[in-house]
């Protein structure tokens, strides 16, 4: 089957089951997945109800789709997201991101955990995704082009929008919420970097790190889609402190700042559709 094919047989399996068009696609990231529980649902749907989809098997990610509004706005929620890391394709792991676009959702607003590389950031500190290095990663477009969703070669110049950047730093403003903003590289994990690694990365202009989030963001600008993110510095990155990095110290990072992270991602996704 190729991936054009397994792509329509799970849009077709969703369309099935759930009758909603959303506006916005939210992915949410480690730690991050409580927003979900706060909206008005309509519906919820377990990733291994939809026949060839790719589901996530990481602690604390949920592997759900939920189908609600935020205020008015109609949205897709992925709480919990599929990694390359757990031994799924590229194109396995931007397939929710696609299906989401054929779903009707023109924004992909994605999340994430990640490590701070930039000397200025703390741990629990909001990074605005401004731009990104994808070169550690395979690229989820090779293979034959899905002319249906877009071009071969598709420009990268602008992957993060910048009107929906500046309606979240205005957002960010309007509620007080300290955001900083940089550039967010991807690494394939599961192993956190060595401070040898991370000198590289900071050499090479990158100011946070992490495992997700590039893949579908070029998946998502490819098929037309315009994209924002924001990273939750979940700790500083390896070598930068005297503490060994563990998943429950992301984990219990991202807890802290579930809260005013709900905010602002609330009141962006409003500030967003009021874009039109
Ligand atoms: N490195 C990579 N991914 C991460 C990190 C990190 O330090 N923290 C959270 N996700």
């Amino acid at each position: 089957m190729t991936a054009y094919e397994k792509l329509m047989k799970c849009c077709e399996c969703v369309k099935a089951k759930v009758d909603f068009k959303p506006d916005i696609a939210l992915v949410l990231g480690s730690g991050l997945g409580a927003f979900a529980d706060e909206i008005e649902v309509v519906q919820t749907l377990d990733y291994n109800e939809i026949d060839g989809f790719p589901t996530s098997t990481v602690e604390g990610h949920r592997g759900r789709f939920v189908f609600g509004y935020v205020g008015k706005v109609p949205v897709v929620i992925m709480q919990g997201r599929v990694h390359y890391y757990e031994g799924y394709s590229m194109q396995d792991v931007v397939l929710p991101a696609r299906l989401m676009s054929l779903m009707g959702a023109k924004t992909l607003f994605l999340t994430n955990a990640s490590g701070g590389i930039n000397p200025s950031f703390s741990a629990g500190d909001f990074m605005l995704i401004t731009d990104h290095i994808s070169s550690f990663v395979p690229n989820p477009l090779i293979g034959a082009n899905i002319g249906e969703l877009g071009t071969r070669f598709p420009d990268m110049s602008e992957v993060y929008s910048k009107e929906l950047r500046n309606v979240i730093i205005n957002t960010a403003k309007e509620l007080d919420i300290k955001i900083q903003q940089g550039v967010y590289v991807q690494l394939t994990g599961p192993s956190f970097e060595s401070p040898a690694e991370i000198r590289m990365l900071r050499t090479l202009g990158a100011d946070a790190v992490g495992m997700s989030t590039v893949c579908e963001a070029i998946a998502a600008n490819h098929a037309g889609m315009k994209v924002c993110g924001i990273s939750c510095v979940a700790n500083l990155a390896a070598g930068m402190t005297n503490n060994p990095l563990t998943h429950a110290e992301v984990q219990e990072c991202a807890d802290k700042a579930a809260p005013l992270f709900k905010k602002l991602i609330g009141k962006s996704i409003e500030n967003i559709a009021e874009l039109g």
